[in-house]
C-alpha cells in the first residue's frame, strides 16, 4: 500500500518573512530520439499524481465555467478530474503527445482532444478557466508565457497552474551527478539544465498588475514508496526523460538508469519495511480575471 502526506507552506509572496526561494532549474526540451511520453509507466503513479490536480481544483474559485481547457492534458486524468468539478463545462484537452491523446480520446470520445504544443495554442475564444496541471514546467520562457496563458481567460475566470518545484531534490541531483561523469557528458550536453520553473514571487510579479486576485502556494508531498527503484519509476516517466532521450539506444538507457539508482540507494535509503520517504515540492497559482 503506498501512503502520501503533504507538509504545507505559504511562502513566495514578497513582503513576508518566508526565507528567499533558492534558484530552481529544469531541464530542456524534448528532442526525437525517445519514443513517445511512455504513458503505462506514468499511470503507475497516477494516484500520488493526481492529488496535486485535485488541490489545486479544490482551490478554484469558479461557479459555474462554461469554457474549460486542460494544457498539457496527457491521457486526460486532469481532464476527468475537472469534469467531476463541473460536469455541465465543455471541456477541451491539449497535448503535443500522440499516444498521450490516443489514450484520452479512447477514455472519452466525447470531449475536444487537440494536439498542439502549448506555446503554440492560439485559443479561438477566450476559456472560463484555463488550467494546466503538471505540465508548463516543460514550456520555456515562463515571463512571456503566463501573460499570454492570462489573456485567454474570460473576465470572471481563472488561469490555474500547478507545476513541480523539486529541482533541488537529492534524485534531480543525482540525475544531474551521473550526466556529468565522463562516459555520459558528450551525450547529454544538451540535457543541461534550463531554468523553466521560477521563484513563487517571479509569478507574483508576472500576474499581479493583470489579475484581480493571486493565490499561490507550495506543497511538499511526502510519499511513502517502494524502495529506491520506486523513486527512479518515478523520475524515468517525467524528468528523467530529458536525459534518456537523449542517449541512442536502450542498452545506454538501461546503464544510466542503473547508475542513478545507485545514486537514488544512497540518497533514499530503505527503512526496515524496505520503504523511503521521497519529498516532493509542487508550485501552485491561480489568477483570476
Ligand atoms: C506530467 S504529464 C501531465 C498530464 C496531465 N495534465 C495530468 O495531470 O495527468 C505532462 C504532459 O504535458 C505534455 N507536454 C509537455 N510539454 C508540452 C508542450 N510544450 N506542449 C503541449 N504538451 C506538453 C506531455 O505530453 C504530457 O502529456
Amino acid at each position: 500500500m503506498q501512503f502520501t502526506f503533504a507538509r504545507e507552506s505559504s511562502r513566495g509572496v514578497p513582503g513576508t518573512s518566508n526565507p528567499p526561494l533558492e534558484p530552481l532549474y529544469w531541464f530542456g526540451q524534448t528532442v526525437e530520439l525517445m519514443p513517445d511520453w511512455d504513458h503505462p509507466l506514468y499511470l503507475k503513479f497516477s494516484d500520488q499524481r493526481a492529488r496535486p490536480a485535485a488541490d489545486l481544483i479544490a482551490q478554484i474559485q469558479l461557479e459555474n465555467p462554461q469554457r474549460l481547457i486542460d494544457l498539457g492534458c496527457g491521457t486526460g486524468n486532469s481532464t476527468a478530474q475537472l469534469h467531476r468539478r463541473w460536469p455541465q463545462a465543455s471541456l477541451t484537452g491539449l497535448d503535443s503527445s500522440p499516444a498521450m491523446l490516443a489514450q484520452a480520446r479512447k477514455d472519452h470520445l466525447d470531449w475536444q482532444w487537440m494536439e498542439s504544443a502549448i506555446e503554440d495554442w492560439k485559443p479561438q475564444a477566450s476559456c472560463d478557466l484555463v488550467f494546466s496541471n503538471a505540465a508548463l514546467h516543460w514550456v520555456p520562457d515562463h515571463a512571456v508565457l503566463f501573460p499570454r496563458l492570462f489573456s485567454a481567460v474570460a473576465p470572471g475566470g481563472a488561469l490555474a497552474v500547478q507545476m513541480p518545484y523539486n529541482f533541488l531534490s537529492p534524485a534531480h541531483q543525482g540525475m544531474k551527478k551521473v550526466a556529468a561523469r565522463p562516459e555520459w557528458a558528450g551525450m547529454l550536453a544538451s540535457a543541461t539544465e534550463t531554468l523553466f520553473v521560477q521563484p513563487a514571487a517571479f509569478y507574483y510579479h508576472a500576474l499581479r498588475k493583470l489579475a484581480s486576485n493571486l493565490n499561490i502556494w507550495e506543497t511538499e508531498y511526502l510519499q511513502i514508496v517502494d524502495g529506491p527503484r520506486a523513486v527512479l519509476d518515478w523520475v524515468r516517466s517525467t524528468a528523467m526523460r530529458a536525459y534518456l532521450e537523449r542517449l541512442p539506444d536502450d542498452q545506454q538507457r538501461r546503464r544510466f538508469e542503473e547508475q542513478c539508482l545507485a545514486e537514488f540507494e544512497k540518497s533514499y535509503p530503505p527503512d526496515d519495511q524496505g520503504k523511503v520517504l521521497f519529498p516532493y515540492r509542487r508550485m501552485f497559482i491561480v489568477a483570476y480575471r
